[in-house]
């Protein structure tokens, strides 16, 4: 038998899984038509929890991964050291073809790290984007990722500038689109409202989502706090739906905070999620893929944030950077209701193909 070619998926935190699905479904799509491409699935255990990691898996079809590192949580550098000594030694053991990164979550990095120094080489897929804000770690990992980074798959014209402006040549950049979008728009049909949906009262168009988990946001105790009142206070009395992140959830139990319309639910799934923000009335985030997602769904988005790394959901998108003091939330939400928010558009090859664009030129770079 021909040898196989296998190349290392890996996958850490919540907005990998997304991203990594389509991926092992092209490959098994490429696997049926006779190619000797394959897959090892690692998870490094950066996200444990149900609510964070299994129920993604079983929603979005994802294999049992073939090696878990079970890192858990801890600062930065305890999870980037533990997640590098422990993925150095599965490729000591059985080295793989190609490492394969997803996003700019610290797995991204300290795996991409661990590959690059045993002579395995790395694809990042969403490589290229930048904030500029050196204050989120995400921008550290991209950064760093994509210093040794040999294949990168964009996801945006932005994305490759950057990487050109940086150095990297033409050859090793392949504008593909955006795995996050295949997943959605995979899942479209499937999408199902959460168990709460009746008993909140919850009517499409009529409530609001939100989500907060960034240190600047969440980790202060007033930031927090104020805008919640502020967003409570710009939505004319309509629910407001919160699906609160661990690191948030730690905040909001020093805060005991009680603010009449606003719900605290945990952790949605991947279906659940994404049904509540396809038939909001808007979204209030300080995530960068929920502003992908929004702009595909054509739902207004409010970002919490001075800076994206994605400025296409911006320029082409429903998005619009509202920064993180809460008094500029009133005027951005009283033009959305009254209906005076744009319209949006999508950015080009967010289509729905991108991860079998990856494991083509995978197929033709390795096989
Ligand atoms: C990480 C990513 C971020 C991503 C976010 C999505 C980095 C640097 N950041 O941030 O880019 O947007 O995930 O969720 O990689 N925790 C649990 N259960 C879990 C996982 C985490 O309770 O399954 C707790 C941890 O104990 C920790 C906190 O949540 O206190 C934060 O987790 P961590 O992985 O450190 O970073 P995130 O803030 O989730």
């Amino acid at each position: 038998m021909s040898q196989m070619i296998s190349v290392d998926l890996i996958a850490g935190a919540r907005p990998n899984f997304m991203k990594i699905a389509p991926i092992i479904d092209a490959i098994k799509a490429v696997q049926s038509q006779g190619s000797l491409l394959n897959y090892r699935l690692i998870h490094t255990g950066q996200h444990y929890d149900r609510a964070m990691s299994g129920d993604f898996f079983a929603q979005l079809g994802i294999p049992e991964p073939d090696i878990n590192l079970e890192v858990g949580s801890g600062t930065q550098a305890e999870q980037t050291a533990n997640i590098m000594m422990r993925y150095e030694k599965v490729l000591l053991q059985q080295k793989s073809a190609l490492c394969l990164v997803v996003g700019d979550v610290t797995s991204t990095m300290a795996c991409a790290i661990v590959a690059r120094k045993l002579g395995v080489p790395v694809a990042h897929v969403e490589g290229g984007i930048r904030s500029g804000d050196w204050t989120m770690p995400e921008e550290i990992n991209r950064v760093v990722t994509d210093s040794i980074t040999n294949w990168f798959f964009t996801t945006s014209e932005t994305a490759n500038d950057n990487l050109r402006r940086s150095g990297v040549a033409d050859d090793c950049i392949f504008f593909v689109g955006n795995t996050m979008i295949d997943t959605l728009l995979k899942q479209m049909s499937r999408l199902r409202p959460p168990v709460f949906w009746n008993e909140l009262g919850l009517q499409p168009g009529q409530y609001f989502v939100v989500t907060l988990h960034r240190p600047a946001n969440v980790d202060g105790e007033q930031q927090l706090l104020q805008l919640l009142h502020a967003i409570v206070g710009g939505t004319r009395g309509l629910p407001v739906v919160f699906p609160v992140h661990p690191r948030t959830a730690k905040s909001l139990r020093q805060l005991e905070v009680e603010i009449p319309g606003l719900h605290y639910v945990d952790p949605q799934g991947y279906l659940e999620f994404n049904y509540l923000v396809r038939h909001a009335r808007g979204v209030i985030t300080d995530s960068g893929g929920i502003t992908e997602e929004t702009t595909v769904l054509g739902v207004p988005c409010l970002t919490l944030r001075d800076n994206t790394e994605r400025p296409e959901t911006v320029t082409i998108g429903t998005n619009e950077l509202i920064g993180t003091n809460s008094d500029n939330l009133a005027p951005a939400l009283a033009r959305l209701l009254d209906g005076r928010w744009k319209r949006g558009g999508t950015p080009e090859k967010w289509d729905g193909h991108a991860a079998e664009r990856i494991v083509a030129e995978l197929e033709r770079l390795l096989v």
